[in-house]
């Protein structure tokens, strides 16, 4: 079931942000991708590991961005070729004091990319992340050893001025979310027992 409403209040970063594929030609400046890689350096992580590593490229570079544009997927690289830029996250599968399997290594580097997905949003600079790459392709052409695992690319750029004229591209942004609705993903104390925070509230006076 799809729940397109959004009933209850959350920040304007958080109900503002979505995936584009029309990205504008505006260069982003290093000093605002290092903005963004910063919030991801400073996220939580299990064990305070940090497992997430960034291959980062630039459009000003643009020989490393058609490096990493080389993974993508065609049907990924059509649109992503005019981002600012793509940052492809990496997970450390290992915790360094013990050499244990971090369950979390994922989980984490997630984290660390919605971070700096916000801090992006906060400096009007959109994102896009795609699965669909070749992680052996990243593997090979950017030398990422056997006990890392490439997870992800992003896509960062500001939206382009086409988004602001077309009417269909602008009701896509502002259209409500399509997502399942809040009793199908939360329970409460048992597994298919539908939330109602409310009522819970109410109990405990
Ligand atoms: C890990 C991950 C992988 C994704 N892979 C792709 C992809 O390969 N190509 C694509 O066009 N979108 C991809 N997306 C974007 C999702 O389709 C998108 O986030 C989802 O439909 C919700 O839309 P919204 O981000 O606009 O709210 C991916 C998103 C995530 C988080």
């Amino acid at each position: 079931m799809i729940d397109t409403s959004i009933e209850y209040k959350v920040h304007d970063l958080i109900t503002n942000r979505f995936s584009p594929r029309e990205f504008s030609a505006k260069i982003i400046t290093d000093k605002k991708l290092l903005a963004i890689l910063e919030a991801g350096r400073i996220a939580p992580s299990s064990f305070n590991e940090q497992p997430w590593r960034f291959i980062v490229a630039n459009r000003t570079d643009e020989t490393s961005f058609e490096r990493l544009l080389s993974c993508l997927s065609p049907k990924n690289a059509e649109w992503a070729k005019n981002a600012g830029a793509l940052v492809l996250s990496v997970a450390k599968k290992k915790f360094d004091h013990d050499n244990s399997l971090n369950r979390h290594a994922f989980h984490d580097v997630g984290l660390a990319v919605a971070s700096m997905v916000f801090q992006a949003m906060s400096l009007d600079i959109y994102s896009h992340q795609m699965g669909g790459f070749s992680s052996e392709k990243a593997r090979t052409t950017f030398n990422i050893p056997d006990d890392y695992e490439p997870v992800a690319v992003v896509a960062f750029g500001y939206l382009d001025k086409e988004f602001f004229t077309d009417e269909r591209l602008k009701q896509q942004s502002s259209s409500p979310k399509n997502r399942k609705p809040m009793n199908e993903i939360s329970f409460a104390n048992t597994w298919g027992n539908e939330i109602s925070l409310e009522h819970s509230i109410k109990r405990k006076d």
